[in-house]
């Protein structure tokens, strides 16, 4: 990277250039309200759907092409076998829900598989991602590539109840939740989220699930912890969005990226150190920090496949149909 993103000039105009009447209505009250909640608990954390601004987005999508992140190239090359046979198994006029759909890349390979008659397997795309943006731009995209095909973006937070848009003429409707995205819930929440899923997308549904199976800290540690320091820019980045969204004081200088492995979760923890005693202002409140305290920003839950499949019917599915990549790194499963 050539840049210093904290030198960022137009960052640094973002922060300092608000004068203080415009405070109060540029910042967003939401994000104060989940920044608070998480930051004044006695093990301060922040959810990682705070990651996904616009420059998180981007870093995201770099993580996913570094050499130590395993994880998107393994399932693309998953799918490249998996979607042609899933598709085989749905009427046309199937509809598409992806969950945390802040790109096309991995939908795109479903969508693009035909019947025999010719026509797409598809009808329509629904995405859902918690970044307006990146679905504004993914819809124009779409629009251009799949003349056929309705894409119905909805920007919303997937851990919420989600509402889907009207359609008329579905045929059948399958989820998607790629990427191993679930790792990032809680066991329960992954369950709950699934169980929700089933609600919304109702009991003839189909749903197709990535998850990471691959337990080994060795390739693990380096995944979220790469050598050009792209996944310590992507946490820190959380930092910058809240100085500017929040008008938070957070020394960035004084935060630093840490990965661990967490044998007795099955996680990988994503934190933000603390490297000396500190007193930050946000939304009115005063959140202090010893030196080397942490904020918890995300896990990424590595599940074995019987836990996984002990959650997924826990919430009301069947596992129909896996796929795994050679090296075992990967699962793809089809449930009903
Ligand atoms: C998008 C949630 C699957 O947990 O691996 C990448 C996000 N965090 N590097 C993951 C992430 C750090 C990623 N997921």
């Amino acid at each position: 990277m050539e840049y210093d993103q904290d030198a960022r000039p137009d960052r640094a105009i973002g922060i300092v250039g608000v004068s203080a009447p415009d405070n109060a209505t540029r910042h967003d009250g939401a994000i104060v309200r989940i920044a608070l909640a998480g930051l004044l608990a006695p093990r301060k954390t922040l959810p990682p759907s705070l990651f996904y601004d616009e420059e998180g987005c981007r870093l995201f999508y770099e993580i996913t092409k570094l050499p130590e992140y395993y994880l998107t190239r393994t399932e693309f090359r998953l799918l490249e076998t998996t979607a042609p046979e899933v598709a085989a198994l749905l009427p046309v006029g199937t509809t598409l829900v992806e969950y945390g759909a802040s790109d096309e890349t991995k939908a795109g390979m479903l969508l693009r598989q035909t019947a025999a008659s010719g026509t797409s397997v598809f009808g329509a795309y629904i995405p859902i991602d918690i970044a307006g943006p990146a679905l504004a731009a993914m819809r124009d995209r779409m629009a251009e590539g799949n003349p056929g095909l309705t894409v119905l973006p909805v920007t919303a937070d997937f851990l919420q109840p989600v509402v889907l848009p009207a359609r008329t003429g579905e045929i059948a409707i399958m989820g998607f939740f790629p990427g191993s995205t679930i790792g990032n819930l809680e066991p329960e929440a992954a369950v709950a989220f699934l169980r929700r899923a089933r609600a919304t997308l109702g009991l003839d549904a189909r749903f197709l699930l990535g998850f990471d199976i691959c337990r080994d800290p060795g390739q693990l540690l380096p995944a979220y912890d790469d050598a050009a320091g792209i996944t310590a820019r992507f946490n820190r980045n959380l930092l910058v969005r809240l100085n500017r969204e929040t008008g938070a004081t957070f020394d960035l200088a004084g935060f630093a990226h840490r990965a661990i492995w967490n044998e007795a979760e099955s996680r990988i923890e994503m934190h933000l150190v603390s490297l000396r005693a500190a007193a930050v202002t946000l939304g009115g409140q005063t959140i202090r920090f010893a030196p080397d305290e942490t904020i918890h920003t995300e896990n990424s839950y590595k599940y074995a496949p019987p836990r996984m499949r002990a959650m997924v019917e826990a919430a009301g599915w069947t596992r129909r149909d896996t796929w795994t990549d050679p090296d075992g790194l990967f699962a793809i499963w089809l449930l009903d």
